[in-house]
């Protein structure tokens, strides 16, 4: 998808598709109280194109509702599709993100090559937040999971138009614009990793893509394997890679900044597992298909990595992913086994399901050893999160406030939904071991919990974030403006914590 981003009038531009946002300005309530949508552009020309069917009530602005009008009356565009916001008081640039979703995924399958979206003109939302919104909600929309079918119809939308009024702004949006398009594209990146299958993106080949990348935005890059693993001594790693036939990649990603010698050195460390059988501790067939998406929090970090390259902030980031197939095998660890882990310390494997905080454990102390000095991990780590948050927030924890306090800000910009869960001692209890240090699993009760608070005795003393996707990184149900896949959950977030420095 080409994106550009033009100055001129609306109600001039001749294209297949001119798209245009509403809003719902009713705020009385009760059965009286009917909507009454509002286009959010300033040009009468589009404004008057569409003042019947508002007028009609057939309409009511309801977020990512649409409704197209053909051959519209006094503008040059052959069709005119109005996208609802929702309610004017709770619109956001989120809902505007998710708008140009739903009108990209409108066109695509009825073959809409040219697509011109009017940025809303409305004074409570930021025309720059907007316009960063609406051009990544369109690389959003616009991805697609069907990579391998021989039908394949490429029915991508090719050019998309963005409009905005020119103003004394200008220079703000068309910067803007440019981000949008960074990280949209960089969120696709991420997703179309997570969407390759266990056979087609093993550990190795994902440290390709990941190397890849790196040399197309200059990012240094190093892809390690089995031998590097034994001489860091990094024990639990290894000890879910021992059962594959797969060796392991760890991968290291290096932004720095040309000038920028002294404060922080972010480390971001992400889940890789390519696939997650589940080991010795054999997962039920039922979904298990689904777990070559256990690499999604790895993948998330490569996306970050690729947007930071591109935007440049001045700050150094370290990249981590610690690939790894967790497969039953002759050779594979087994529960009870105890595993002595970079850091020194021991762990007992009760269940090799729990692999992914081993794989992290040895990725968080490595980015100490390589100087982080503040950390942030994603990974899809427990059921037990889905099961406490469902499909609609992410877990997050944290070991420090100001850190979590700049995530926590970078949610508004990203538009992404994550839930701050508890850490505490009496969790640190449920995984003390009685004949190491600690043990891989806690039982059944708070396992969300339990799996960080394993990852925080790996964390030691550096102030760090832990990102649970698990229920976040698949989407279940196709929305209007995202399909039915991987969503490419946590990269915006993190990209936005990552500049907050
Ligand atoms: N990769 C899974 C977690 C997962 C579950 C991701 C559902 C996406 C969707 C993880 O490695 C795992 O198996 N976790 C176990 C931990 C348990 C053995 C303590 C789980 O959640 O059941
Ligand atoms: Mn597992
Ligand atoms: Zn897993």
């Amino acid at each position: 998808m080409r994106t550009q981003l033009s100055f001129a009038n609306a109600f001039e531009i001749e294209t297949e598709l001119l798209a245009v946002v509403a809003v719902d300005t009713q705020t009385g309530k009760g059965p009286e109280a009917k909507p009454q949508p509002v286009l959010l552009t300033a040009d009468a020309a589009v404004t008057a194109a569409a003042a019947a069917v508002l007028a009609s009530g057939e309409f009511k602005a309801g977020a990512s509702e649409t409704l197209l009008l053909h051959a519209p009356q006094g503008i040059a565009a052959k069709r005119l599709l109005i996208v609802g916001l929702g309610k004017q008081a709770k619109a956001t640039a989120n809902h505007v993100r998710n708008a140009a979703g739903t009108a990209v995924r409108y066109g695509k399958p009825r073959f809409i090559k040219e697509l011109v979206l009017v940025l809303p003109e409305a004074g409570a939302l930021a025309a720059d937040a907007c316009m960063r919104a609406a051009v990544e909600g369109a690389f959003v929309g616009d991805f697609d999971p069907d990579t391998y079918r021989s039908d394949r119809k490429d029915v991508s939308v090719e050019t998309f138009t963005l409009i905005a009024k020119a103003g004394p702004d200008k220079a703000v949006l068309e910067a803007a614009f440019a981000e949008g398009v960074i990280v949209g594209e960089s969120q696709n990146f991420t997703r179309v990793l997570v969407n390759e299958p266990g056979n087609k993106l093993t550990p190795t080949i994902l440290g390709q893509r990941a190397a890849e990348m790196a040399a197309e935005v200059g990012l240094g890059c190093e892809v390690h394997s089995t031998e590097k693993l034994h001489e860091l001594k990094m024990g639990a790693f290894w000890s879910v890679s021992q059962g594959s036939e797969e060796p392991p990649a760890l991968i290291v990603l290096r932004y720095e900044p040309e000038g920028v010698n002294e404060g922080p050195i972010l480390g971001l460390v992400g889940k890789g597992i390519t696939f997650d059988s589940g080991g010795i501790s054999l997962k039920p067939g039922d979904n298990m298909e689904k777990m070559k998406y256990d690499m999604a929090g790895g993948a998330a970090m490569i996306g970050a990595m690729r947007a930071i390259a591109l935007l440049k902030p001045r700050v150094r980031v370290i990249g981590i992913v610690c690939a790894a197939e967790n497969m039953p095998d002759g050779k594979a660890q087994k529960p009870g086994d105890v595993q002595t882990a970079m850091s020194g310390k021991t762990i007992e494997i009760i269940n090799t399901d729990a692999e992914g905080r081993l794989v992290l454990a040895d990725g968080l102390a490595y980015a100490r050893q390589l100087g982080a000095t503040h950390l942030i991990d994603a990974a899809t780590l427990t059921g037990a999160c889905v099961v406490a948050l469902g499909m609609v927030n992410a877990g997050a924890f944290s070991n420090d406030d100001e850190t979590y306090g700049r995530f926590e800000s970078a949610l508004a910009i990203s538009g992404e939904k994550f839930w701050r869960l508890p850490l505490g001692d009496e969790y640190a209890e449920m995984i003390k071991s009685d004949i190491g240090d600690i043990k891989n699993t806690g039982g059944r009760w708070g396992g969300a919990i339990t799996a960080a608070e394993f990852l925080k005795v790996f964390a030691e003393d550096t102030p760090w974030i832990h990102l649970d996707i698990a229920g976040m990184a698949w989407v279940e149900d196709s929305r209007p403006y995202i399909a039915k896949g991987p969503s490419g959950v946590a990269v915006r977030s993190i990209l936005e914590w990552v500049r907050s420095y």
